[in-house]
């Protein structure tokens, strides 16, 4: 059947955990290819409602393997403590693999992002301190440590020591603060890989045979496509690719093995941290979205920015993701409204702008320019196919797929599994 990777369209939290839990249902094997658990993907499923940062949101289907990849950093006790409480769920987790490749974010990751949060003042980027920036950006210097690193404690040691020695300079002579202990990170890292011993392997080869075998293999994004390193908002973004084509790297398999690529967008737009955001609405109808919405954080409880659905942006990510399919998520937050807008360009200065700039300050000066369509009265939430959907609400959708130029194949209608309308087959094609 192939690959089909699952990405964010906007600014991450598009709901890609439950498109992934869904789909999991037909498929073999679900990788998460990128990020840290500064994801963070709602579930919600008879075993109960989940926020997982690190754990594939495919776990709940006993029958696929799990896999978290190479392109993934991973903080152990965040995901052991995920394994804990989804084994104390009944959720049997044996079926996960996690690559022997991945980074592991240290203790000094997570004081460095704070560290750094603290010292750009009012500049601040807004990260979720979970220590990605640092532990991308040793990977990438070579002072990385790597999971499977854990399996040879003397090698450990002495990796662990030399790094260190350098990240206790920069501690105590830039940011002027107390180093951390060799002896206690050493022996607080080998409890973890004696734990996670179990669950490490190379796990590309894993997915080679099974792509190699014709299974259905879900590639689930983390972010979304304007956070990426190269095409976001930069700086305001994060530090590895949530886009589609990080899905071949991030997973350690052949472009040419995705044949599908699914972008998950809201039916609005929201953005935790700093950064441009031209349809942010700071009035009463943001606060009702972010209400209606629950539209904080999963992962720091920040309260989301919320906005009216961007196509400028949407347009700019099919553009990089090369999306076959749109999942339209939390349709049902519209209920009630009496007009529901669309930015469709921006204007900056005197211009009119249908492409999304490269220039994070330019957008920031950018104004949507928004077309205004009829909403309706709802509830939506226990509609189940497109044809009994309110006209009103066909249309928005309708007008947003001319808009994109890209069919949407699901549209949420409630966080539930089964509030989510099938428009299109995609696993038949
Ligand atoms: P999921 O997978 C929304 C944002 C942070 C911050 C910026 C950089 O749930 O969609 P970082 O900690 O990565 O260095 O922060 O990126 N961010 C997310 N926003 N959803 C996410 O993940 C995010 N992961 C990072 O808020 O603005
Ligand atoms: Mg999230």
């Amino acid at each position: 059947m192939g690959v089909i990777a699952i990405v964010g369209g906007q600014w991450g939290d598009e709901g890609k955990g439950r498109v992934i839990d869904l789909l999991a249902g037909k498929a073999n094997m679900v990788v998460r290819f990128s990020g840290g658990d500064n994801a963070g993907h709602t579930v919600i499923n008879p075993y109960g409602e989940f926020r997982l940062h690190l754990v594939p949101s495919g776990i709940f289907r006993p029958q696929l393997t799990c896999i978290i990849g190479n392109g993934v950093v991973i903080n152990p006790a965040v995901l052991l403590e995920e394994i804990d409480n989804l084994q104390l769920h009944g959720v049997d987790t044996s079926h996960l693999v996690i690559s022997d490749r991945a980074h592991l974010i240290m203790p000094y990751h997570i004081l460095l992002d704070g560290l750094e949060e603290e010292r750009r003042g009012k500049g601040a980027l807004g990260t979720t301190r979970r220590g990605i920036g640092p532990v991308f950006a040793d990977k990438v210097i070579r002072l990385g440590i790597r999971v499977g690193d854990l399996l040879d404690k003397d090698m450990f040691l002495s990796r662990l020591r030399a790094v260190l020695e350098f990240k206790n300079a920069i501690l105590t002579k830039v940011y002027q603060v107390s180093p951390l202990s060799l002896e206690e990170i050493y022996e607080q890292y080998v409890s973890y890989g004696e734990q996670l011993a179990p669950f490490i392997g190379e796990t590309s080869s894993i997915i080679h045979e099974a792509v190699a075998k014709g299974e259905l293999v879900l590639l689930e994004g983390a972010q979304g496509a304007l956070l990426d390193p190269d095409f976001g908002t930069y700086p305001y973004v994060t530090s590895s690719s949530p886009l589609a084509g990080a899905g071949s790297i991030g997973a350690g398999i052949s472009p040419m093995a995705i044949v599908q690529v699914i972008g998950v967008l809201k039916a609005y737009i929201t953005r935790v941290g700093g950064g441009p955001m031209p349809t942010e609405l700071k009035d009463e109808v943001g606060e009702l979205i972010r209400e209606k919405g629950h539209e904080y954080g999963a992962t720091t409880g920040r309260p989301r920015r919320c906005g009216w659905f961007d196509a400028v942006a949407a347009r700019f990510s099919i553009q990089i993701n090369g999306f076959s399919d749109l999942a339209l998520t939390h349709l049902d937050i519209f209920d009630g409204f009496p007009s529901i807008k669309i930015c469709t360009a921006y204007k900056f200065d005197d211009k009119v702008l249908n492409s999304f700039p490269s220039d994070s300050s330019i957008l920031g000066k950018c104004q949507p320019i928004c077309e205004e369509l009829p909403g309706w009265q709802g509830p939506i939430s226990g509609i189940r196919s497109l044809n009994g959907l309110p006209s009103e609400a066909r249309h928005y959708l309708s007008r947003l797929e001319e808009l994109l130029s890209c069919p949407i194949s699901f549209v949420s209608v409630g966080p539930e599994r089964e509030q989510m309308i099938k428009v299109r087959s995609i696993l038949s094609r």
